[in-house]
């Protein structure tokens, strides 16, 4: 735990990391098809720690019948050492295009992350090589040691998803209010504008063209970005941090880097106010009916 604050402080790395970012945000830009299918959009979760997976998988499944050394354990030791190594290469580029989104702190850490990943995946394909060459010690030396560092780093990313909530739905723990509940006087709410209010301490966006009123969470599911500092096309908001595009009817994700659809509300006017209450997320996705006839009133809770 020290280490990883000691990283976190590390602003030295910070002029690099930078240049780097630069690099992989010319290669994978925002709103762009390589983008979408690295950050996992098209599954609906970040593709990421999927990849990871099969790497680690592979490489300490290698690792262990390296211990049990006879030689049909070997051939499959090597194989699965090989797939590893091929499979790293997609994990490090969907890796570093959700590390191009990063900042600070949590850059560092990430930077730490890639690096540590970067040596044992060299160590890997050294003791691919050596297995070729029949250097057998090397080679479960050099694994070893991957598998130790790999480890070292597994742990770093960890402490980036589970300490610094990176990957995760920014909007997973909001109270969503499950009753109708006032959010804005009717006539504060201008046509065309994003309006940012709150309810229940949650930060509600709202948008009005026509008789049609939208209600979201004000909060980006990628990266907790406020939605009402971005702007509006096509019906949809565009998240001002790193482009992700949401439609206002649904909170369907029209474009990543987020994965996760904006939470959504039903919204009805009532007595020159207009409420709103949470739509189950089993409605997502499905049309909202007229404001002044709200569908769900016969519900129960
Ligand atoms: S915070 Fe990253 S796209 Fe919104």
């Amino acid at each position: 735990m020290r280490l990883t604050t000691r990283i976190e402080q590390m602003e030295s790395v910070d002029p690099f990391a930078r240049l780097v970012q630069k690099l992989v945000s010319r290669a994978v830009p925002q709103q762009s098809l390589q983008k979408d299918l690295l950050s996992g959009t098209w599954i609906g979760r970040p593709l990421h720690p999927i990849l990871t997976d099969v790497v680690i998988g592979t490489w300490i499944s290698a690792f262990l019948l390296d211990l049990l050394s006879d030689e049909r354990t070997e051939r499959a030791a090597d194989r699965l050492l090989s797939i590893g190594n091929v499979s790293a290469l997609p994990t490090i580029a969907a890796g570093l295009s959700d590390w191009s989104d990063l900042w600070g702190a949590q850059q560092r850490v990430g930077s730490a992350h890639a690096l540590g990943n970067t040596a044992a995946l060299c160590l890997q394909i050294l003791s691919s090589r050596a297995r070729k060459n029949g250097s057998r010690k090397a080679a479960k030396l050099l694994t070893l040691a991957a598998v130790g560092i790999g480890g070292g780093s597994a742990y770093l990313g960890g402490h980036l998803s589970f300490v610094n909530g990176v990957g995760v739905n920014r909007t997973a723990f909001e109270a969503w209010p499950q009753e109708w509940m006032p959010v804005i006087a009717d006539d504060d709410l201008p046509e065309g504008t994003l309006i940012e209010s709150k309810v229940n301490e949650v930060r509600v966006l709202l948008y009005k063209e026509g008789e049609e009123i939208y209600a979201l969470s004000d909060r980006c599911t990628h990266r907790g970005c406020r939605l009402h500092l971005g702007q509006v096309k096509d019906l949809s908001v565009e998240c001002s941090c790193h482009g992700s595009i949401f439609r206002l009817s649904d909170g369907a994700v029209i474009r990543g880097p987020a994965t996760v659809p904006a939470p959504v509300y039903e919204v009805r006017r009532r007595d020159g106010r207009i409420e709103v209450r949470r739509l189950l997320r089993s409605q997502w996705g499905t049309k909202r009916t007229d404001p002044n006839q709200p569908s769900r009133d016969q519900e129960g809770p």
